[in-house]
């Protein structure tokens, strides 16, 4: 048997469970998944999406952010500072300047590298999983999961 949901060891992947029709509804929900982690579940074009609710770069609320192709990738843009973040891969994305003398300057898109915990979605019967993504590599979304700002986020 399960202990109940909260006690779970934070160190396993550990399900939780929405309804696939209230996600396509709302297109995207927040969930705590096992009492640790917020995580934010997005449908956009036919395909379920999940990571960390918090933005690496400072805790920005992505729940509220547009998502938008750039580059051929799709990414949800932070409302706070407009970061792009790729919703397959949690990958930073941002525009290069080729040569800063250059007029009109010309830009190409670069990746920083995986910023936000992305974890696993999938769908079973209209049921909708999470597991999280437990790798030990530090990512850096991890920071803003913390009591601190879920506390923060209650008394707002
Ligand atoms: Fe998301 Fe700054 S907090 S871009």
């Amino acid at each position: 048997d399960n202990p109940p949901e909260g006690l779970m060891p934070t160190n396993k992947p550990t399900k939780t469970k929405s309804l696939l029709r209230d996600i396509v509804k709302a297109g995207r929900v927040t969930k705590l998944v096992n009492g640790c982690r917020d995580v934010l579940v997005l449908y956009h074009q036919g395909q379920l999406h999940a990571m960390d609710m918090r933005c690496y770069h400072s805790g920005g609320a992505l729940q509220y952010g547009d998502i938008e192709e750039f580059n051929g990738r799709m990414c949800i843009v932070c409302p706070w500072h407009k970061y792009k973040i790729t919703l397959a891969e949690g990958e930073g994305l941002y525009q290069a300047v080729d040569d800063p003398t250059a007029k009109p300057l010309r830009t190409h898109w670069c990746s920083k590298g995986v910023k936000q915990r992305i974890h696993k979605v999938t769908e079973v019967n209209g049921d909708v999983f999470v597991t999280l993504n437990n790798s030990s590599e530090t990512i850096e979304s991890d920071v803003y999961q913390t009591e601190k700002y879920r506390t923060m986020e209650a008394n707002r």
